[in-house]
């Protein structure tokens, strides 16, 4: 992408991450489940607390229970503790977490008992993906109310899809089980990061038919993700980051291809 940002710009784009804010009327402003969405952060430092077991099967039974199509719950967890992870990836759990949960689509399960997809790869993948991607974000939002912080992961630490081949061997997975993410849980360790750069609605809602994001809004949010990258990566940039994404996107295709399209 390229871009590099001259001083002035970098101050201005980190002053607007600094003083970007939920919009919300006064008037719910008091809503608890809505101040918890929009105070929710992706943490990315934990402390040594460990999250008790109590607490871990409250998280995971927020996943068990969410909505899903035709109530197919097409999703498989595998949980892991700071020392399972270990054993299991000879890695530590990224960001210190003390907890995780690989977040799977799984239409394996329900095809052991209906064949509720024919020869529809992509409608069994669009689904299996949107319904435990609805899991996962349940469970992010249960840890969250019970005082437990999150960080939903794709690829830091070979956590989800982008290393999809990987996982499935590691763990043996059968066909039609599909790494997507992985969600460290652990209690935060110092204050929550600025609010990262959110498109403003009227860039992403329309009434109607799809309206054009206008480019010097988008250029001014892309200033802002570089800032905010530089402000919290010495020895990085969000380039550099992009280029670690797209360097493992070839491989992740080819995994992806052969487990959906078979
Ligand atoms: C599916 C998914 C995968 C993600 N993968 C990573 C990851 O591999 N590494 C990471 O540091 N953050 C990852 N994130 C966190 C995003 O970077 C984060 O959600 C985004 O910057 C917005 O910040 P917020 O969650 O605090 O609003 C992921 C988020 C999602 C939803």
């Amino acid at each position: 992408m390229g871009v590099s940002l001259g001083p002035a710009d970098y101050a201005r784009s980190l002053w607007r991450i600094v003083r970007g804010k939920p919009n919300v009327p006064p008037s719910l402003r008091d809503n608890a489940l809505l101040g918890l969405l929009l105070r929710r952060r992706s943490v990315r430092s934990y402390g040594e607390r460990p999250v008790p077991d109590d607490v871990f099967a409250a998280i995971l039974e927020a996943g068990r229970l969410a909505p899903s199509t035709v109530n197919l719950q097409t999703w498989s967890f595998a949980t892991f503790t700071a020392e399972s992870w270990r054993a299991t990836f000879d890695s530590p759990l990224p960001f210190r977490g003390q907890r995780a949960v690989l977040v799977m689509g799984d239409t394996h399960r329900a095809h052991a008992v209906a064949d509720a997809f024919p020869e529809s790869p992509l409608v069994e993948y669009t689904v299996a993906v949107m319904n435990a991607s609805l899991a996962a974000m349940a469970m992010n939002v249960a840890a969250e109310a019970l005082g437990v912080s999150s960080v939903m992961l794709s690829e830091t630490g070979r956590s989800g899809f982008l290393d999809a081949g990987y996982l499935k061997e590691r763990l043996a997975l059968p066909d039609g089980v599909i790494p997507l993410m992985t969600i460290i849980f652990g209690y935060a360790k110092g204050a929550y990061p600025p609010m990262p750069p959110k498109l403003p609605l009227d860039q992403i809602c329309f009434a109607g038919r799809y309206r054009e994001a206008d480019p010097a809004v988008m250029a001014d949010w892309l200033a802002q993700m570089v800032a905010g990258y530089k402000a919290s990566h010495l020895f990085s940039s969000f380039d550099a980051q992009l280029k670690v994404y797209q360097a493992k996107i070839g491989q992740a295709e080819a995994d992806l291809r052969r487990m959906v399209l078979k």
